[in-house]
């Protein structure tokens, strides 16, 4: 069918004034009359709606178009108007429409203005709501973005497994992945070399490790792919499946690593800025007053930089305030990390240099042998955006930090053979993409900017 979207006729309308088009999408609103009828059609191309005038005269079954429900599905020929007097730039003067799918009356989306506890419990339908739809147009743009960042700067983009045998941020915190009958009676002495694999395999909790494998052949690679992590958390930014992006540079330090992370969040909110506007100025009014400013400060202006012992310092002056007061050692809970980015600096900041026990093996160690070389990317709202560092290339260091966390050499001998074979200094990071389409939309719940989210206890 050949059909115009509704953002093309948002962004070309003068190409369209006039001229006969088809149309498609699904009823917002409908306001039927004894000779005239105004249906507001939403096809998600956009955040606007189009305005569809029936006539009595002019439409042929006009009665049965009327009689149409909120959610039904059609298809409208009519020649375009514009009205700049009116509230809608243009509206559509129908001269045929066809029923593709009829509603009902009890569609669920029938106010304006519905929960987002609600729309949760109708996430089939619920990216037809204007919060939805724009959540989901950003994400896509982000995502593009974000493609479009790495490519530019010579970045590969690599595929690593979802299926793993070691759990790369040797926290235990993973799914299995077995063929073994759980139910079966001789299940609780499962024996894994019967196993699909021979061997336990889980769902992975991040790529990096393959990562860092390809950076030692490639040079600058990337990975954009789904991560899993089966950490029982009820807070609004966990999720048990969530995407991740996860940059590796050879030849690349803390410095190189953060300089990329912060070009790329204002790489991606500029480029939201610039082609989300309608959906983001929704959003701003309706969702999170500010959301516009936030996102043209943190575009124009640097992030900043302080280590973790500054942080504590920072925070301690503030212990008074917090559930968990702060002291050198500790891990920095969300009140610090939003304490950090919204009091003490109004922006996004880097926290770097960690205490060793605190952070993942693979992170190189400091002179100071106490710190290890990390960064964390925590921004208004949310908290931790971005985790990385530069990592452990020396294998008897690495060999010394395996064995001080319990972690089998046996397990991880690839990880450590690259050590062996033209090791080099080397960088990267994570970024979790729900918690950046959080920070750019504004929404709280990571639930909402996850189109099927997995949760601890729910999965729809
Ligand atoms: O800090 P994390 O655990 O770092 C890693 O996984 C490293 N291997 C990344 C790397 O260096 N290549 O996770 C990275 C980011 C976090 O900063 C956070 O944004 C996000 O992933 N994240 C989650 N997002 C949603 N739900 C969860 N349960 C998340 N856990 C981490
Ligand atoms: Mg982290």
């Amino acid at each position: 069918m050949q059909r115009v979207t509704i953002a093309e006729i948002y962004q070309k309308t003068s190409d369209f004034n006039e001229k006969t088009i088809t149309v498609a999408g699904w009823v917002r609103t409908a306001r039927t009359f004894s000779a005239v009828g105004f249906i507001e059609l939403n096809d998600g191309s956009c955040f606007g709606s189009l305005q569809v005038v029936l006539e009595k005269d002019s439409l042929a079954d006009f009665d049965r178009v009327a009689a149409c429900h909120v959610g039904a599905a059609l298809c409208v020929t009519g020649v375009l108007k514009c009205t700049p007097q009116a509230r809608q730039p243009f509206e559509l003067q129908a001269v045929s429409v066809s029923v593709e799918g009829a509603s009902t009356p009890d569609y669920p989306l029938q106010k304006k203005r519905h929960s987002v506890e609600f729309l949760r419990s109708v996430g089939h339908l619920r990216a037809r709501t204007n919060l939805f739809g724009a959540a989901f147009r950003i994400r896509s743009e982000a995502a593009f973005a974000i493609h479009s960042f790495f490519h530019d700067r010579g970045f590969y983009y690599v595929h690593t497994p979802i299926i793993t045998v070691s759990d790369c941020e040797g926290a235990g915190e993973m799914f299995r992945v077995t063929t073994l009958d759980p139910t079966s009676e001789n299940a609780p002495y499962a024996d894994f070399s019967t196993d699909f694999f021979e061997k336990p395999a889980f769902l992975t909790v991040s790529g990096q490790l393959e990562g860092e494998m390809m950076a030692q052949c490639l040079g600058k690679i990337y990975t954009f792919g789904p991560t899993f992590r089966a950490e029982k958390s009820y807070t609004q930014r966990h999720a048990a499946e969530f995407w991740m992006i996860e940059p590796e540079m050879a030849f690349a330090d803390l410095a190189d690593d953060r300089a990329l992370a912060e070009d790329l969040v204002r790489f991606v909110v500029r480029h939201c800025l610039t082609v989300c506007e309608a959906d983001l100025a929704f959003l701003d009014k309706r969702v999170s007053p500010g959301l516009l400013e936030r996102l043209r400060a943190c575009e124009s202006t640097s992030f900043a930089h302080m280590s973790y012992t500054q942080a504590i310092d920072e925070l301690k002056k503030n212990n008074a305030n917090f559930q968990y007061p702060a002291f050198w050692g500790c891990d920095l809970q969300t009140e610090h990390e939003r304490y950090l980015s919204e009091t003490v600096c109004r922006r996004p900041v880097f926290v770097t240099d960690y205490p060793k026990e605190i952070k993942a093996f693979y992170m190189r160690l400091n002179d100071d042998e106490k710190t290890v070389a990390a960064m964390d990317c925590l921004v208004p709202g949310i908290g931790e955006l971005i985790g990385g560092s530069q990592r452990e290339e020396r294998l008897p260091y690495l060999l010394r930090r395996m064995e001080e966390c319990s972690l089998s050499q046996q397990e991880y001998s690839r990880y450590l053979d690259l050590r062996r074979y033209g090791s080099t200094r080397h960088a990267g990071f994570g970024l979790g993409f729900e918690r950046l389409i959080m920070y750019l939309t504004g929404i709280a719940n990571i639930r909402d900017v996850l189109p099927f989210p997995r949760t601890t206890g729910s999965a729809d």
